[in-house]
């Protein structure tokens, strides 16, 4: 197999992690820590931002752009900006809300108080005390949310108290995650504020809720403008790659070359070998593009260990720094 030319990224670069803000919607997957070099190599002035899969949308809100386009297939993803979105002119009356809904199912709530009861169990449970603690109330929210999935207000919240962060719904729709072993932190609320900020210094911000292809074709995009894809890696592991397999890959290229003939700029995050497994459809289909290497410690949600053997890129079909 021909070798591929991996460019990497200019060392004395400045990674400046402050820049960067974290979503409050802690999405499995997201761009956050990947960000400070992905700006490096996104283009300089964009029109137009789609950010094709969105999910909680950290590649968005750290971005400079007069429009943003955020599309993901998860309506309750989707959702879950839309209402985030609604309440941003008036955030801190949102987290009051969040801050009375805590108080009233007795969740913990570490950025205000750590009482008697977590003390105790953080001794005897060292890795698990917020669960523990969490556990019924948790349940009980869960419950009502499932009786009132419209109240999305519910559905933040479990997404904090949840397990992993994570939105799971089961076939016959309810919400079916366990409880998390984390609570609502001093993070929680200064990323709700960081995203409001974003969304009241921009007046348009999109959202879609459609198939990636379906999305792209439907918008009439332009040469100053940027579609930024960030698909499910077709061998990692998460739950939305359920939704994945080597024909959404195929199809995806097809739509990037289509895009490409149109000269159209776009850039692609992925993942050419994860542990044992070896992505061969994206790397003989790559070499004709810019493939930069992107420094991940990727993180084993299983272990918590760092994965080393684990090779992060970005994709793209427009020469860096001449944009
Ligand atoms: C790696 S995650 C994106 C993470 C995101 N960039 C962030 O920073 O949070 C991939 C996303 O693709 C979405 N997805 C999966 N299949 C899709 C499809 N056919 N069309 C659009 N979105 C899809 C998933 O719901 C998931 O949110």
């Amino acid at each position: 197999m021909e070798q591929l030319n991996i460019l990497k990224l200019d060392p004395d670069v400045k990674l400046n992690k402050h820049e960067i803000v974290r979503s409050p919607l802690f999405y499995v997957g997201d761009k956050y820590k990947l960000m400070p070099q992905l700006k490096e190599l996104f283009p300089r002035n964009i029109r137009n931002y789609y950010d094709v899969f969105c999910g909680g949308g950290s590649a968005s809100i750290n971005v400079d752009a007069k429009a943003y386009y955020m599309n993901d297939i998860d309506s309750n993803i989707i959702s879950l900006h839309s209402h985030l979105q609604k309440n941003s002119p008036e955030i801190e009356k949102f987290i009051e809300r969040m801050y009375a809904l805590i108080k009233g199912y007795g969740l913990s709530h570490s950025e205000i108080s750590v009482d008697e009861k977590l003390e105790e169990l953080k001794e005897e449970y060292k890795k698990t005390y917020f669960s523990k603690y969490n556990k019924e109330s948790y349940l009980k929210l869960r419950e009502d949310y499932n009786k009132d999935l419209k109240n999305i207000d519910l559905l933040y919240l479990l997404l904090i108290y949840g397990f992993n962060h994570m939105i799971r719904f089961n076939q016959k729709g309810k919400f079916n995650l366990p409880v998390g072993n984390l609570d609502w932190n001093k993070n929680v609320t200064e990323s709700l504020i960081n995203y409001s900020d974003w969304v009241n210094s921009h007046r348009a911000i999109f959202l879609h809720n459609m198939d990636f292809e379906a999305f792209v074709d439907s918008k009439n995009i332009k040469t100053n403008d940027f579609v930024y894809f960030d698909p499910p890696y077709l061998i990692t592991f998460s739950d939305y790659n359920k939704l994945w397999n080597e024909k959404e890959e195929k199809r995806l290229y097809d739509l990037l070359d289509k895009l490409d003939a149109q000269g159209i700029k776009w850039g692609l995050s992925n993942m050419l070998n994860h542990k044992d497994k070896f992505n061969e459809i994206l790397y003989t289909w790559a070499s004709k593009y810019n493939i930069y290497s992107i420094k991940s410690n990727y993180i084993s949600r299983f272990d918590n260990t760092i994965k080393t053997d684990s090779k992060e890129v970005y994709i793209t079909n427009y020469e860096k720094g001449r944009t």
